[in-house]
């Protein structure tokens, strides 16, 4: 049962505090804080915490709160760099193989972005490396799945997101929503994109430096895929000849996902996709 992780010491407190939550009004609310905190007892005792750790955590997750706003979002970043997301999303999948793996979102996904024709060009300023993005989406039998609606989202030549910079680069830079035509093929013009460093000036990127840890992640598109009757797909496309294709500091890079930018002989790269979606009914709770 939930909330029965605790070990010998802690336990105690742990079972009352499980004890006061049982007829809350919300029984599954009760039943998930209370597994919360049995483990966070368990792993209080079993690391033997010090008034001091303490202290510096509750700082620690107080400056989190305070670098996050609605531009930045330093909690998702944090789930993101210690592979929670990426767990969690892991353990929920209901995915049957051969399906396109889902990643995180990451923090810089932006829901409001106008659609866009098939076929657009969604740099908005004209700067970088030329891209012709072909995709196709199927079903996990081959099938063509028509007129899926297709978001995708890219850090610039440089390695940027235009959120992160909305004064250098124009509104909706590099971002599009489109609809897959009914044979399941979708098309784009973009740039090539470039891997960036993760935030380094917040207290997640100063903990993962004093860790020692890499802040890269390898140059890649984000893709997300809503078709009525398939779970949606939320994924990315990595550039498979990023040297650090091997050290993404979210988790992401699956086999599934390598992409490859060939050169065109008259000029820029074409990036061919395809994406499998799992059908709805194979999703769980
Ligand atoms: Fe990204």
């Amino acid at each position: 049962m939930d909330g029965q992780g605790h070990g010998a010491e802690g336990g105690e407190i742990a079972l009352a505090f499980a004890a006061r939550v049982a007829a809350a009004p919300d029984p599954a609310l009760g039943r998930a804080v209370a597994g919360v905190v049995g483990h966070l007892h368990a792993m209080i005792a079993g690391m033997r915490l010090t008034p001091g750790a303490l202290h510096a955590a509750i700082g620690f997750l107080t400056e989190v709160g305070h670098a996050t706003d609605s531009r930045r979002q330093e909690w998702v970043l944090l789930a993101d760099v210690l592979g929670v997301s990426t767990l969690v999303e892991d353990l929920s999948s209901t995915r049957p193989p051969g399906a396109t793996p889902n990643t995180v979102a990451g923090p810089f996904y932006r829901a409001d972005v106008p659609e866009c024709p098939n076929g657009a060009d969604i740099s908005r300023d004209g700067r970088g490396e030329p891209v012709e993005v072909r995709g196709r989406i199927v079903d996990c039998a081959g099938r063509p799945v028509g007129g899926a609606m297709v978001e995708v989202w890219q850090a610039n030549g440089d390695g940027v997101y235009e959120n992160q910079e909305p004064d250098l680069q124009p509104e909706f830079n590099l971002r599009g929503r489109l609809r897959a035509a009914e044979d399941g093929t979708f098309g784009l013009r973009t740039v090539r994109p470039r891997g960036y460093p993760l935030p380094a000036d917040g207290p997640v990127g100063q903990l993962l430096a004093r860790l020692g840890c890499r802040l890269e992640r390898p140059a890649h598109i984000h893709f997300r895929v809503t078709a009525p009757g398939f779970q949606r797909l939320t994924t990315h496309i990595f550039d498979r000849d990023d040297p650090a294709i091997g050290n993404d500091a979210l988790f992401g890079v699956r086999p599934a996902l390598l992409g490859e930018f060939r050169p065109q002989p008259a000029g820029g790269y074409l990036l061919e996709v395809g994406f499998v979606l799992a059908p709805e009914e194979a999703a769980g709770g």
